[in-house]
């Protein structure tokens, strides 16, 4: 046992050493709040597939569409279910999809893709129904939800593949879609349902193999001095054409359409003549191919100018890289009606080029709304728009330019668990200044939330909302009730945007720089700015984590502790941070690990103690932001030596912890007194404990053996990403200790032992060191020790005396 122990020990160091070292300028959320039981949560035996979220804050309910059901669930405890419908495939229905070739079971079901806003009591909902997409209208009256059996046709309002990505988007009566129009999934348009139904045409310069993702409406034509309409954005994925390579690459892109277009006379009659697109740049710092947008939220100002488009975008091909990007509309829109085309040149006999078009452009200028330019022109609709015009954008849909990030770069560069979903709140601080607050789901069933300070990323915590790493589908948020709601094939979950009691002392309430939180100096509580009106005491530092104004800390109370010679004594310490390094004194000296000391992620391990090691120990916990130190005791503990009679034998008293029952710091509530008659906590009879008290020398030199072996194996699976496999094994313990959770468990130690600095948790320039890479990632490399494993050291360190 021991020499398992040992060896785990050192290798996970060394591993985990050269994987954080790959790490470090990949931003490292704060803190980590391991899965709980006590988010409302609501799923329904056998139904999965909780994709489809609608927020009716007028009903007071969530409607949550699933696979083959629909329900209605009180908007304040997603637990209660108002009503449920079920919309299940007739067999004949699903007998035919399975001639066609597809899996009974899993294709040939009713998924439920759109749930839009119809009026006060109506809904709009399709399903991809056996691969033959169908729409109905669904009401919502005395607290029942009912279809109304309309059975409309949903071919191009939803796909017929349940993998395939879509978007959609009611506007008025109208209902805006994104999908592939046919049965193979070949056909891809977007479509306005209306009585003028208008689409895009089938040419891979409109639409190249595409992948959706999201839709919105701008109001551009409030205060619009051009007499401009209103736009829908749509953001995609599709395969460029504009690159020249062998293989086609996906690019991502913005596109938009006018409200107000009824398509063409001759030219482009029933399409879209304002269809306009261009691409979206993200680029990260180090190479890669482009990443690929996965998910946007609009966060409206009510100048439409002042809007901004957050984007998700993952790379995962090479390198399992996130990036948030954030746009401007005003950007967009300006890049759209000023900014020059591409153009297709042949090169070659059939070889065609995308290059800028430098020639004269027609005026009605191509793909603008109907303004005041052509109403001078005598032409009020897009009907009346000349063919030279509606030509020319036909050929050339796409911009030259691509859209570039307001800040110039990604706000936000995550490597490991790919980001899926993003909400973003506007949260008014203190200061008086909103800040962005971005809420970002993972493949992982992570929460990361996070925002930019100038400049300067930061994950203020992730929180993990499923205990199984299943990927987050859908993410509402409902800014004014506080609430984030999230889909997933398990169930729907809702989470509060904050939870400032988690932050215990004000030192913690600052450092944690969560714009919702402010400490009150008078209640002495890190409580919501938002719940009640912030009392004048209320502190908060959100760019600076200036913890000045904080009243001094309690001093920590020290911990005695017994100390039997021979013994391995362990001394549990948490931090409460990610970003924090441990920092252990014995007698005013530092220690590091080594032959006598293990410090680990929970605490330091003395190893086979003699008398010399009497004394007080104090653990601190060092933390760096924007280069200020922030450095606080945790736990202090007092060993004094035990010279009782009975050391040797089987019922030597616990030195270290054999009572955990997790005081105030995570310390653990030790044995009372130096008297080991006062000790009751023996857990096992001498006989059934392993051997594991003394490391022999023999047993050092197996243990380093067999660590450089598998070190080199470790690099080598490393290099081939088969670590994969490693993650999240660590979970069941953030479960355990879940009055803990603001501490992560497996987190490693050693960086913080030999880096001079702690961890800046995202800058480009400390291209050594400090940040442990944990959190839920791909990367994340949870030591090959683990709790249960040191926890097994309650009767190791009994063994005592042989
Ligand atoms: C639906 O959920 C099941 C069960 O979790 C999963 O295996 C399947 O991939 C999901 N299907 C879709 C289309 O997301
Ligand atoms: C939510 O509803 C469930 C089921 O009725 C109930 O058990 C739970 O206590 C409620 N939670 C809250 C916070 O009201
Ligand atoms: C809501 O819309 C539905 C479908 O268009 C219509 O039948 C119904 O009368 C409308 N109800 C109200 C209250 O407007
Ligand atoms: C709703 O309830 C009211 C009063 O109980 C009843 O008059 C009305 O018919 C109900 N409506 C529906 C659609 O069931
Ligand atoms: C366009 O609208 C203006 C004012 O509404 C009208 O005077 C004009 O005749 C219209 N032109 C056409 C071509 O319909
Ligand atoms: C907030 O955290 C506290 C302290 O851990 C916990 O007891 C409480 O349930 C949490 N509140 C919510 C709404 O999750
Ligand atoms: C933290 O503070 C303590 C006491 O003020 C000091 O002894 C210790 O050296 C400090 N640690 C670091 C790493 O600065
Ligand atoms: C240690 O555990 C024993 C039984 O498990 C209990 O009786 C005793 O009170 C505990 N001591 C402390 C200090 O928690």
């Amino acid at each position: 046992m021991s020499l398992l122990f040992g060896l785990s020990i050192v290798c996970g160091l060394m591993l985990h050493d050269g994987v954080s070292a790959l790490n470090t300028h990949y931003c490292v959320p704060r803190k980590t709040v391991p899965f709980q039981n006590d988010l409302m949560l609501f799923r329904e035996k056998d139904i999965f597939n909780y994709s489809t979220i609608l927020m009716r804050d007028d009903l007071g309910v969530l409607l949550v569409g699933a696979r083959e059901a629909i329900y209605a669930l009180d908007i304040d405890n997603i637990s209660v279910r108002k009503s449920v419908v079920y919309w299940r495939v007739p067999k004949e229905k699903q007998t035919e999809c399975t001639y066609k070739g597809k899996l009974a079971e899993v294709e040939c079901r009713n998924y439920i893709r759109t749930l839009h806003r119809v009026n006060a009591t109506t809904m709009y909902v399709c399903g991809t129904n056996a691969f033959s997409p169908t729409c109905d209208y669904m009401t919502f009256v005395n607290g029942t939800l009912q279809l109304q059996q309309r059975q409309d046709e949903g071919k191009g309002k939803c796909p017929f593949d349940p993998f395939q990505r879509y978007s959609s988007l009611m506007v008025g009566n109208d209902l805006y879609s994104a999908t592939s129009i046919n049965f193979l999934g070949s056909e891809p348009v977007v479509l306005r349902s209306s009585n003028l139904a208008l689409r895009t045409e089938f040419r891979s310069s409109w639409l190249s193999e595409p992948d959706f993702v999201y839709m919105d409406l701008v109001d551009e034509s409030s205060d619009s001095p051009d007499g401009d309409d209103d736009k829908v954005y749509l953001f995609f994925s599709e395969k460029a054409m504009e690159f020249d390579l062998y293989s086609k690459v996906a690019v991502s892109r913005v596109a938009r359409v006018c409200k107000g277009d009824m398509g063409g006379q001759r030219t482009l009659q029933r399409k879209w003549t304002s269809f306009l697109k261009a691409s979206l740049d993200c680029s990260l710092s180090e190479p890669s191919l482009p990443p690929i947008v996965q998910d946007v939220f609009l966060l409206k100002h009510q100048d439409w100018r002042k809007s901004i488009f957050y984007a998700v975008f993952t790379q995962s091909a090479l390198s399992q890289v996130s990036a948030v990007c954030a746009y401007s509309v005003q950007s967009i829109s300006d890049l759209f009606s000023e900014g020059k085309f591409k153009t297709p040149v042949t090169v070659e006999t059939s070889h065609v080029k995308w290059v800028m078009y430098t020639g004269e452009v027609p005026v009605p200028r191509p793909g603008a709304c109907i303004n005041n330019v052509a109403r001078k022109m005598g032409m009020n609709r897009s009907l009346d728009l000349p063919d030279k015009t509606l030509q020319f954008i036909r050929d050339r849909p796409l911009m030259d330019e691509p859209v570039r990030p307001l800040t110039g770069g990604p706000l936000l560069v995550k490597r490991g668990a790919l980001l899926t979903r993003i909400v973003v709140d506007s949260v008014l601080a203190l200061d008086g200044q909103s800040y962005a607050v971005m809420f970002i789901g993972d493949d992982n069933g992570y929460v990361q939330k996070a925002v930019n300070y100038d400049g300067e990323m930061f994950i203020i915590e992730e929180v993990q909302l499923w205990e199984n790493p299943v990927p987050i589908i859908a993410l509402r948020l409902s800014s004014s009730k506080g609430w984030l709601y999230a889909g997933s094939e398990l169930g729907a979950i809702q989470m509060p945007v904050s939870n400032c009691s988690r932050h215990d002392t004000c030192m913690d309430c600052i450092v944690a720089r969560d714009p919702y939180c402010a400490w009150d100096l008078s209640t002495r509580q890190c409580s919501s700015v938002h719940s009640s009106r912030p009392s004048p005491d209320s502190i908060q530092s959100l760019k600076e984590a200036d913890v000045t104004r904080c009243p001094q800390p309690d001093p920590v109370a020290a911990v005695d502790l017994t100390l039997v010679p021979q013994n391995n004594i362990q001394l549990p310490c948490q931090l409460h941070s990610n970003l924090a390094r441990v920092h252990w004194r014995f007698s005013e000296q530092t220690l590091h690990s080594d032959h006598k000391y293990y410090i680990y992620d929970g605490g330091l391990l003395v190893l086979s103690a003699s008398e010399a090691d009497a004394g007080e120990y104090v653990c601190d916990s060092v933390e760096q932001i924007n280069g200020r130190t922030y450095n606080r005791t945790v736990a202090v503990y007092r060993l004094q030596l035990y010279f009782g009679p009975t050391a040797r034998a089987g019922t030597t008293p616990s030195s270290g912890v054999t009572n955990s029952t997790g005081s105030a710091h995570g310390a653990t509530t030790a044995a009372p007194g130096p008297s080991p008659t006062t000790h009751s906590g023996d857990p096992l009879p001498p006989e059934t404990r392993s051997d594991g008290g003394k490391i022999t020398g023999l047993e050092v030199a197996v243990a380093l053996l067999s660590l450089l072996c598998l070190v080199l194996i470790g690099a080598v699976l490393w290099r081939w990403k088969c670590l994969t496999f490693l993650q999240r094994s660590g979970e069941n313990e953030g479960k355990r200790q879940s009055g803990d959770y603001k501490h992560i468990q497996y987190r490693s130690p050693e960086k913080k032992l030999t880096g001079p600095h702690s961890g800046r948790p995202c800058s480009a320039n400390n291209n050594h060191t400090t940040v442990d890479f944990k959190g839920n990632g791909e990367h994340h490399f949870p030591p090959v020790i683990n709790i249960s494993t040191l926890n097994g050291l309650g009767y190791i360190k009994e063994e005592s005396a042989i």
